[in-house]
């Protein structure tokens, strides 16, 4: 639907107009009885005694630990700005980690500041787009007015929805360029706001800045661990949506797997996670296999990774290799129970005060041993891991952090991370995978263009672990009862 408030103007014209007004007040093409009579008649709406958002609480905890981490610093932590798709169609807008993670709100445009109270103390300030104003005509006239694009909350009602005092936007860059004092601003999501602060920031500093959001985000809060169980519950629904439509998927394609996934994810959640990866056949040995156009075909084993986001951002990264018929064949079924036995290995070493890299390491671990016994690779297996030759087939990594971010705490430092140690409230995935490429000519034919990968993901407790995922099967016999279940 295109934006038809000047009909005068010409179509080439259209995409600009939206952000043009005229030194008067009027739009091209709209009268002044037009103007007035807009003006007028519209009822006030304004919503009073609010309740506060179920995170409030958290988010105003974590401000306090920003705070304290950057004493007499003013700090900036921007949603970010919607981004063209075309002309004046713009992507879906999804609001930064770090400013959801600390405010709660996922408005475009909106911009966290905490702004120094002295040697200690910051006083937090979340700047907004206003109501749009019908005085001057923006609410129907701005491709960014509120008949375009839906009602926002006031400033009023933000105080009270997110507990943080709102002020306009539209002052803040002004506002920043003016301001004395040592500065920080999380980059790349705001450009109106790094030209603002262009002359008083430094890219090491603000670093710091993206780089303590990233680690304090590791340990999850009562809040955010509710919040992933409900991203995996809506996930493992997903999951099931998917068996029951598998003769349609190969009536059609992978897209048809995709399609339905996603539907759980818009209706349950905010969208998916992260590019859903259907991946038929020898697709699943691409790792990142997002363009979903391939044909799905019994006889072949389906990698589904797919995770569902929440209204709060945060999502679930789970895998299931399924065979598409409903039943393993022989080698499919050897290759899936080793990873199956490798991912038990690595779950178990999730626990307290383990290293991040022992869940890896058991995982590759069993692997290699496999791959040794299978004779597609000389041991001792101890010479394999040292020499990392399991690798041509393991290919990556067997668990990263999640939270808001699939690939959570992607910033923080290599000794709070990969050389870190496990507490209880990290949540981090188990996955790991064997890929066999159709053009592996070092293997035997029949492993070839055969791709297994299983995740779940885990919670880190005060004795061990949790899988939150546990509501998917994963030894090869419950997935073939849990699939004839679902097709009945
Ligand atoms: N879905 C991407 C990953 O598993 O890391
Ligand atoms: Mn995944
Ligand atoms: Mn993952």
């Amino acid at each position: 639907m295109a934006d038809e408030l000047n009909p005068e103007t010409p179509e080439e014209e259209q995409p600009q107009k939206k952000h043009k007004q005229r030194k008067n007040g009027l739009y091209p093409g709209v009268s002044e009885e037009l103007a007035e009579n807009m003006r007028t008649g519209w009822a006030d709406t304004e919503l009073h005694d609010l309740e506060p958002i179920a995170q409030a609480g958290h988010t105003a905890d974590r401000r306090a630990a920003l705070s304290a981490r950057f004493p007499g610093e003013r700090l900036v932590i921007p949603a970010g700005r919607l981004k063209t798709r075309s002309n004046d169609t713009e992507y879906p807008f999804r609001a930064s980690t770090e400013y959801a993670y600390l405010t709660g709100d996922q408005t475009e445009n909106g911009v966290l500041v905490l702004e120094p109270t002295g040697e200690t103390g910051h006083a937090a300030t979340i700047y907004l787009l206003p109501r749009s104003d019908r005085e001057n005509g923006e609410f129907w006239l701005s491709g960014q007015g509120e008949l375009w694009v839906g009602r926002r909350h006031s400033l009023a009602e933000a105080e009270q929805l997110l507990g943080i005092p709102a002020k306009d936007v539209r002052k803040l860059a002004d506002e920043l360029a003016e301001a004395e004092g040592p500065v920080r601003n999380v980059r790349g999501h705001d450009a109106g706001i790094e030209k603002a602060l262009t002359d008083k920031v430094t890219a090491e500093r603000d670093e710091e800045l993206r780089v303590y959001l990233s680690e304090a985000r590791a340990v999850k809060d009562a809040f955010e661990i509710g919040e992933l169980q409900k991203a995996v519950d809506s996930t493992v629904r997903g999951f099931e949506d998917v068996v029951k439509v598998l003769d349609k998927a190969e009536a059609t394609s992978e897209r048809y797997i995709e399609g339905t996934f996603f539907l759980r994810a818009r209706v349950e959640g905010n969208d998916v996670g992260y590019g859903s990866i259907c991946a038929a056949g020898p697709h699943a040995c691409t790792l990142h296999w997002v363009r979903n156009d391939g044909a799905v075909r019994s006889g072949d084993l389906l990698l589904l990774d797919a995770g569902v986001e929440t209204h709060s951002l945060y999502t679930a990264d789970v895998t299931r290799t399924l065979p598409i018929n409903g039943t393993y064949t022989d080698i499919q079924r050897k290759i899936y129970d080793a990873v199956y036995e490798s991912q038990e290995a690595g779950i178990a070493a999730v626990k307290p005060g383990a290293k991040f890299r022992d869940f890896h390491d058991a995982a590759q671990h069993v692997l290699a041993e496999k791959l040794v016994e299978w004779g597609l690779l000389e041991g001792p297996v101890e010479r394999v891991l040292e020499l990392g030759l399991q690798r041509r087939w393991t290919l990556h990594g067997t668990g990263h952090m999640l939270g808001m971010d699939v690939h959570d705490c992607a910033a923080a430092r290599t000794e709070a991370y990969v050389d870190g140690t496990l507490e209880p409230g990290m949540c981090l995935t188990v996955e790991p995978g064997l890929y066999f490429q159709a053009d592996d000519l070092t293997v035997p034919e029949e492993y070839r263009g055969i791709g297994v990968r299983i995740e779940d993901d885990i919670l880190v407790t005060e004795d061990g672990n949790r899988n939150l995922s546990a509501g998917l099967p994963r030894t090869s016999v419950e997935v073939e009862a849990w699939m004839a279940r679902l097709k009945g």
